[in-house]
This record gives C-alpha cells, sequence and structure tokens, in this order.
C-alpha cells in the first residue's frame, strides 16, 4: 500500500490508513520516535488512533524490534520523516504530529539534516487537518526557535502547551528527572478542531 499501489496523486488518504487498522479513527504521527516510548505509552491508551512513527536509524529500529512487540496500533517505518510528509502523506488527513528532542546538528555542514526546513513545515500544515497541531518539545533554545519560526511562517498558530500527564518519550523523562529546562508548544492548524 505504500509504495506502488498509491492512489489519490500518490498521496496516502484517511481510507488508506485505515486499512491498517480499521479500528482506528484517527491518525498520529511521531517524527523520530527513538526508543518509541512515547508511541508504545500512546498507543496503549488510546486504542481509536493509528499512531506511525517514521525514524531514520536502523540501529534504533532493530533495537525497538528486538524488546518485543508494540501495540497493535502502532507502525514504524524506516524513513526520513521529512520526505514522507513532503511528498507521501495525504493533504488534511493527520490528527496531530508529534516531534520530541529533534537532533540539533549543530555543525554548520550538518544543518542540512535538520528537521525543520521550509519545506517540511509547509508539508506539515498541510496535511494536519484544520485545528490539528504538531507538538514539539525541546531541550535546546536555538533549534526551537528555529522550528518556531519556520511553523509560523508555514501559517500554524502557536498556542501555549505543557504535558501534564499522559505517555512521554524517555527523552522528556529524563530531562525532567535532572530539572532541565524545556521549550515545548502546540503548533496549530487555524480552523475548527
Ligand atoms: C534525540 S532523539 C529523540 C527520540 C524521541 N523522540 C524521544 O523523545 O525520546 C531524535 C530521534 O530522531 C530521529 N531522526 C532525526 N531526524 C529524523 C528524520 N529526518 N526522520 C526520521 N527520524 C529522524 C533520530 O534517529 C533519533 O532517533
Amino acid at each position: 500500500m505504500f509504495f506502488g499501489v498509491l492512489q489519490n496523486e500518490g498521496r496516502l488518504s484517511p481510507a488508506d490508513w485505515r486499512r491498517i487498522d480499521p479500528a482506528c479513527d484517527r491518525l498520529e504521527i511521531e517524527i523520530g520516535p527513538g526508543d518509541c516510548r512515547y508511541l508504545a505509552e500512546a498507543a496503549a491508551q488510546r486504542l481509536d488512533t493509528l499512531f506511525v512513527g517514521f525514524e531514520m536509524r536502523p540501529s534504533t529500529l532493530r533495537s525497538i524490534l528486538a524488546r518485543g512487540p508494540l501495540p497493535g496500533n502502532v507502525r514504524l517505518l524506516h524513513s526520513d520523516g521529512r520526505w514522507v510528509v513532503e511528498n507521501i502523506i495525504g493533504k488534511n488527513s493527520v490528527d496531530a504530529y508529534h516531534v520530541y528532542f529533534p537532533d540539533p546538528w549543530w555543525k554548520k555542514r550538518h544543518h542540512k539534516r535538520r528537521l525543520f526546513r521550509p519545506a517540511f513545515a509547509e508539508a506539515v500544515a498541510a496535511t494536519l487537518k484544520p485545528g490539528a497541531g504538531l507538538y514539539l518539545i525541546s531541550d535546546v533554545s536555538m533549534t526551537f526557535a528555529d522550528a518556531q519560526k519556520q511553523l509560523l511562517r508555514a501559517g500554524l498558530l502557536r498556542l501555549d502547551w505543557q504535558r501534564h500527564n499522559g505517555a512521554s518519550g524517555s527523552y522528556e523523562r529524563k530531562y525532567r528527572r535532572q530539572g532541565r529546562p524545556l521549550y515545548q508548544a502546540r503548533f496549530q492548524r487555524p480552523g475548527p478542531g
């Protein structure tokens, strides 16, 4: 279904995702799930939602899979999330994006690997359903500020957001334990939620 049998101008529609798990009415995507802790916990709590992770590092995916089965409403794809969001995800089809602790890629020659680039931010805005949003947390103020600039430029609205309970990822737990300052917000597509 993913590469090869795409319809809808080559983009995945909500109906395509429902074929993966007919019990799921909603689609949430995490870019860079790392050890997948957030996705696994969130999926176990919300069975009406298909949680899809795009993870670029094969060694990370291997270690997730070695730990045992994930909830049935989680799917992981080995991919560059930027490319998939920009080229494959259908317009107006995503209920939430999760981006937790995107790699800062400090060195100038590595800047091109940063997740947030104009085409990605514009694709996030176009693929979210109206009223849906991207949840962003970073411990690096520069990474957060750069992502925010691009998401606002793509037309999303910044809303104050902080997780109080519920599922959370490994980096978030570690940094909260350490008392590290975290930069976080929800970037919402305008429209009825
Ligand atoms: C710092 S880790 C954070 C992991 C997880 N989100 C968490 O909060 O525990 C960043 C993750 O993003 C992945 N990553 C970075 N750029 C990516 C991209 N363009 N597409 C998919 N995954 C990416 C990395 O391989 C890594 O697993």
